[in-house]
Order: structure tokens, then C-alpha cells, then sequence
């Protein structure tokens, strides 16, 4: 199809399940979705107290008349409308992941949710039936793989360059947790994340360890195939884990350390990916984003930079500024939204997707993440015994 045959010739709409005052990452999608022009907020649910949700509204300046009182009138009301929701954005505590992209995908509209995709694995495995089934498009937003450093650490592995790999250590440490900061009234991200009834199984591993999953099997490719993880609880009273240490065997012969933890003190988001293989290493550090380390046998090593060094055709397409002037966490996020709205934008214009357009976390890549920490506990639960993943 000719280029212009696939041009959209309107703005995007989406609505927000989720996102309300004092509320963390609702607002972070919006910013960088909002990096990106084209694609307006109009709809949502932002709280299940609806005056809080009036609230966000107004600050907002989103009609009163697209705001209701729960998520299902909104999918009902917004598929029957004309000029309705292309796509929903979930970013309520993970409990409620699952019902609530149920309800918008059996209203016929497309979906981004953020991760944990499910609390239950039966649950995510659902939800990746109904999208095959209605063949919406479906985005988790596994927020790392958008950085322009991942994506060529992905490409040099998969060019081979490197040579097959060996061997994964992988992390993700944090501190905030390393105090009872659930105990506090005020901290609200912190009070559903420790209870298993908004959290689900685990609360390290569901919120962090998963991102390490996920951002090894998107730069390596390997497919685990077994593991055996320790679950800690450090803190006194709390009832799911805040440290996780993971050992994993990949299919083909490769193995891999994770450590995800809540209590590293000194730690904020650091986020670090090592893979090693036959003939070179590649290191990718979250907090440090705008360069990838890469070494080869007998040779220096390198800092690449983005902006000033090649990225790879892919990793230079998500570039937006010159090297030296960082970029973070909202271009990474937004680098998601573009390639997810791009590709709504083909769909709905009645374009063929191809590879490059369907590059954003997928509900797919949701479930393994749910697998991931359903097997975790599995193992964590059986004094750490290897599980079949
Ligand atoms: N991708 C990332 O990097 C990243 C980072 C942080 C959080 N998250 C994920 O985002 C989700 C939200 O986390 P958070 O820290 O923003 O939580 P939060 O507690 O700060 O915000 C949750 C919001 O959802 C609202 N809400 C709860 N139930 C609702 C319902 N049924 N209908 C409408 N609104 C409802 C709450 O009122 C609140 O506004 C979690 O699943 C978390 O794992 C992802």
C-alpha cells in the first residue's frame, strides 16, 4: 500500500483507566504519550472515587460528559460513540489488569496496559485468546525496551556479532521499600504493592523482576527454560517479598542470574543488563541510558553514545535529540507510545503491519511475564527447587 493510502488523517483518542490525583505513572504515560503529537486524551476513569476522578478531569480539561463512573459504562459508552476511544490505557494497581482489559477488549477497543499484565496466570493466557480473537492491538508497556541503546544491544546480538551468548546477569535494586513505607498512610504506592490482594503473588518480582525478564528476553531472544528463585521478606510484618534472587537455565545451553530487591539501600532504578557471550559483552545500564558498553575479545572497550555513535537503524529512528543532551525515562516511554500508535494509525487506515510496526511489548509478552513470576514463587515456595518454565 502507497504511503499516503495509510495516513490517518486525524488525531488519535484515547482514554485512561486509572491515573488520579497523587497517582504515580498515569501521569508519566500521558507526558510522553503527550511528547508525540496527534494523540489526545479524551475519556476516562481516573479514580473509583468519581468527584477524584471529576478532579483529575478538570485539570485536564476533559469533557465532564467522557467521565464515568466505572470502567465498564466507559467501554460501553465510548464503543457506541462515533467518535470514541481508539485505545484505552490501564494504569490501575495489577489486581484490576485483567477485568478491565477484558471489558474494553469486548467492546472492540484497542489496548495499552501497564505491567504486571495479570496477577494470575490464567488470567494473562485469556487475555492473550481474546486479543488473537478480536485481533485488536495489545501493548504492555515494559518501559526499557523503548531506550535507542536497547534496541541496538538487541540488534548487535541478534546480527551475531557477538557470537552465541553464554551467559546473563541481570539486575534490578532499589531501596525504597527498605523501611515499612506501607505502613505509612501517605504512601499509597507502597500500601497496595506489599498487600497480595492488589499486588497478586509477589510484589518484587510482579513489579521489578519482571521488568528484568523482560528486558533480557528482548535483547538476548533466549527462551527460558527452567529456574529456581529465593523469595526474601526483609522487613518485618510485610507479607510479600522485597528481594528475589533467580537462577535461570535458557533452552540451547545458556545461563543467567537475576536479582531483583526493594531493600538495596543506595539504589533507585538501577536497572542493568550484562549478557556475555563467545566473543564480546554488551552492559546496559538504565540510570546511565544514553550509552551501551560493549567490548570485544582482545579489543577495548566501547561507550557508545546515542546520538553521536550509530544505533542501528532502529535504535537512530527513536532518537528525538543530539548526543550529549540526555534523554530518560519519558523518551523511553514515549518511544512505546510511538510505535504503538503508530501502528494503530496503519491499522485503522486498513495498512498491513509489518515487523519495525509491531516493535512495542505485546500482550504475549505480557504473559511471560506473569509465567515468570507465577514460576518465581513456584520455586521460591518449593525451597527453591528448579521449576519447568
Ligand atoms: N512501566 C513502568 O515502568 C511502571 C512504573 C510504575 C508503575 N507501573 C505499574 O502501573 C500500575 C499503577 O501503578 P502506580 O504506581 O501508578 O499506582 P498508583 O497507586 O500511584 O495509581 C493507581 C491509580 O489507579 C486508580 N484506580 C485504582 N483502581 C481503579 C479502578 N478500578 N478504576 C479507576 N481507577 C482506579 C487509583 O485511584 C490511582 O489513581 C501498576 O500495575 C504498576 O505495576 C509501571
Amino acid at each position: 500500500m502507497a504511503a499516503e493510502q495509510v495516513r490517518l488523517d486525524r488525531a488519535l483518542r484515547y482514554g485512561m483507566v486509572g491515573g488520579g490525583p497523587g497517582a504515580f505513572i498515569g501521569d508519566v504515560h500521558r507526558r510522553a504519550i503527550a511528547l508525540d503529537p496527534n494523540t489526545t486524551l479524551v475519556s476516562g476513569v481516573f479514580s473509583r472515587n468519581h468527584e477524584s476522578s471529576m478532579e483529575t478531569a478538570r485539570a485536564l480539561l476533559i469533557d465532564g460528559a467522557r467521565v464515568y463512573r466505572d470502567y465498564r459504562e466507559m467501554a460501553t459508552a465510548e464503543a457506541a460513540r462515533d467518535d470514541g476511544i481508539d485505545f484505552v490505557v490501564i494504569v490501575t494497581p495489577n489486581v484490576s489488569h485483567f477485568e478491565i482489559a477484558k471489558a474494553f477488549l469486548e467492546a472492540g477497543i484497542h489496548v495499552v496496559c501497564d505491567k504486571p499484565l495479570t496477577t494470575k496466570l490464567e488470567d494473562a493466557e485469556e487475555l492473550g485468546r481474546l486479543v488473537k480473537s478480536t485481533d485488536l492491538l495489545f501493548g504492555v508497556t515494559y518501559t526499557y525496551t523503548g531506550y535507542p541503546t536497547v534496541k541496538y544491544a538487541r540488534e548487535l546480538i541478534r546480527s551475531g556479532a557477538l557470537g552465541p551468548v553464554r551467559f546473563v546477569n541481570a539486575e534490578y535494586p532499589q531501596e525504597w521499600l527498605s523501611q515499612p513505607a506501607e505502613q505509612d498512610e501517605g504512601n499509597r504506592q507502597a500500601g497496595w504493592r506489599t498487600d497480595p490482594a492488589q499486588s497478586g503473588a509477589s510484589n518484587c518480582v510482579g513489579d521489578i523482576g519482571t521488568h528484568v525478564e523482560n528486558m533480557v528476553s528482548y535483547v538476548t531472544g533466549l527462551e527460558i527454560d527452567s529456574l529456581a528463585a529465593r523469595l526474601d521478606s526483609f522487613v518485618s510484618g510485610r507479607k510479600l517479598d522485597d528481594n528475589a534472587t533467580i537462577m535461570v537455565n535458557y533452552r540451547g545451553g545458556a545461563t543467567g542470574v537475576y536479582w531483583s530487591s526493594q531493600v538495596a539501600i543506595g539504589y533507585d532504578n538501577a536497572l542493568r543488563v550484562r549478557v556475555f557471550a563467545e566473543k564480546g559483552a554488551v552492559e546496559f545500564a538504565q540510570e546511565d541510558p544514553n550509552y551501551l558498553r560493549v567490548t570485544m575479545l582482545d579489543a577495548p572497550k566501547q561507550l557508545i553514545s546515542r546520538g553521536r555513535d550509530s544505533l542501528g537503524s532502529r535504535g537512530d529512528s527513536l532518537i528525538r535529540i543530539p548526543a550529549g543532551h540526555p534523554e530518560g525515562y519519558f523518551e523511553a516511554f514515549a518511544n512505546i507510545y510511538k510505535t504503538f500508535t503508530g501502528a494503530l494509525r496503519k491499522r485503522l487506515a486498513g495498512a498491513k503491519l509489518d515487523e519495525v510496526d509491531l516493535d512495542f511489548p505485546s500482550v504475549n509478552d505480557g504473559i511471560q511475564g506473569v509465567r515468570f513470576v507465577t514460576r518465581v514463587v513456584e520455586s521460591s515456595q518449593r525451597k527453591s527447587a528448579w521449576v519447568n518454565f
